[in-house]
């Protein structure tokens, strides 16, 4: 069975995110979508509502898991005997980042593979950050995010009632 893993922070899941995460089904058997749980950012979102609004977005794809790591990467791709790690690539900024990051994966196992996939154009300006940032001060974040991430973004910002 060829399975993928696509991690991410996903604070919170973006249509860009969701998007590759569609892509990915297609093309693998089966998809885990893995949440970080050991970044030093400051998350807005716990992992566990990182986990369900992913959770509740992916409902309609029957070969995509939703679930956590700690830790290094590459040790959760041998822990689910994965080999393929799917990345979006948005612009020629995430490039250098997401090379360092393939390069030092595929030296601390070369069995792994990073396979980056386009980002849909439409998507390619979006970002979380950008997203709670337009929500946080009252700007308007549909099509940009499932209904449901607007809706707790909303409410996280006190808008709308
Ligand atoms: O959505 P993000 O914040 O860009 O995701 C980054 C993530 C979680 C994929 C990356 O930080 C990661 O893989 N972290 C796990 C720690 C790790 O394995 N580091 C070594 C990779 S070079």
């Amino acid at each position: 069975m060829r399975i993928a893993v696509c991690p991410g922070s996903f604070d919170p899941v973006t249509n860009g995110h969701l998007d590759i995460i569609t892509r990915a089904s297609k093309t693998f058997d089966k998809v885990i979508v893995v949440v970080s749980r050991n970044s030093s950012k400051n998350y807005m979102f716990t992992i566990e509502e990182r986990m369900e609004m992913l959770k509740v977005s992916c409902a309609g794809l029957d070969n995509v898991e939703v679930d956590c790591f700690t830790g290094l990467l590459i040790d959760y791709m041998t822990l689910k005997n994965a080999h393929v790690i799917i990345k979006g690539l948005r612009a020629v900024s995430d490039f250098e980042y997401e090379m360092q990051m393939a390069l030092m994966n595929r030296k601390l196992n070369q069995d792994v593979e990073t396979v980056f996939m386009m980002t849909n154009s439409k998507y390619s300006y979006l970002s979380s950050s950008i997203v709670k940032e337009v929500a946080k001060n009252g700007g308007c974040i549909k099509g940009l995010v499932p209904d449901l991430v607007g809706e707790e973004l909303l409410k996280r910002f006190n808008i709308g009632g």
